[in-house]
């Protein structure tokens, strides 16, 4: 069945692919992100089916006046999905990047899916699909706040998945956790392996959504990492 799916942060990496993906499987598409230009060019390739609003996750009571123009000019949003994020790998600590890095995937994260949530049960149905990183299961040296942000997500899907389950609403909530992934977010980065294309992470990602997965390692072998990392003691890992 077709679906109204909402895209937070579809101008470039896994957003952008994910809505070319779920616009091939016959969705209508919300597109959001702040850089306009990308947003209309997605426009011009999709061409029908796609809509598109300027959205800085990080101001959040316009997020949600945009979030809400999005759903007028869709007639309706069935699912949300909140990509938007951002990261900061480097050696030296910045408060201001660290900061950065808190409003957009933690404060902007949680303003959107909480007003989804509060959506989605007044219309009694709805999708929240969260992109989370394995990275959210250990605190990482290089890029703390990331990671911790990526946790913040996690358990606050989770709860919202169990608040959905005693509610007599539709509601369904999936936690998507990808490995590497080609994008803009890891251009350049050193280090990396089993690395995804973005059309091979959107495929299994929309197939994850079309299930209504809880959780859904992209791709599917990064399952085995998160194994390794969860048994890893607490002493090894601060030495590595
Ligand atoms: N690539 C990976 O290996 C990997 C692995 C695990 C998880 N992830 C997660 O996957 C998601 C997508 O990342 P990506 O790899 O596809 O990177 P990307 O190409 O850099 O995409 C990031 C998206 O987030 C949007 N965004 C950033 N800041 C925003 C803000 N303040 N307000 C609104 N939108 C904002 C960007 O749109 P604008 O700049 O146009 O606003 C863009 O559409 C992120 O949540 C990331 O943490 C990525």
């Amino acid at each position: 069945m077709s679906k109204k799916i909402a895209i937070i942060g579809a101008t470039s990496g896994i957003g952008k692919a994910l809505a070319e993906e779920l616009h091939a499987r016959g969705h209508t598409i919300g597109a959001t992100g702040r850089r306009v230009e990308r947003l209309e060019s997605l426009k011009q390739k999709l061409g029908t089916r796609i809509h598109t609003a300027y959205m800085d996750v990080t101001e959040f009571d316009d997020a949600i006046d945009q979030l809400e123009l999005l759903k007028q000019q869709m007639n309706g949003i069935d699912s949300i999905v909140l990509n938007a994020g951002v990261s900061n790998f480097q050696k030296r600590v910045s408060h201001e990047g660290d900061m950065h890095v808190i409003d957009v995937n933690v404060r902007g994260f949680a303003n959107l899916a909480a007003y989804s949530y509060s959506m989605f049960h007044r219309q009694d149905h709805g999708h929240i699909i969260g992109i989370s990183s394995v990275a959210s299961f250990f605190g990482w040296g290089l890029s703390a706040p990331y990671s911790a942000s990526k946790a913040f997500m996690n358990t606050y899907l989770q709860g919202y998945r169990q608040k959905a389950n005693h509610s007599d609403a539709d509601i369904s909530v999936t936690t998507i956790i990808p490995g590497f992934v080609e994008s803009e977010m890891t251009e350049g980065k050193r280090g990396m392996f089993w690395i995804a294309d973005t059309d091979k992470a959107a495929t299994q990602i929309a197939d994850a959504i079309k299930k209504k997965k809880h959780r859904a390692y992209i791709t599917k072998r990064w399952r085995l990492v998160a194994w390794l990392l969860k048994i890893i003691p607490h002493w090894v890992w601060n030495r590595m």
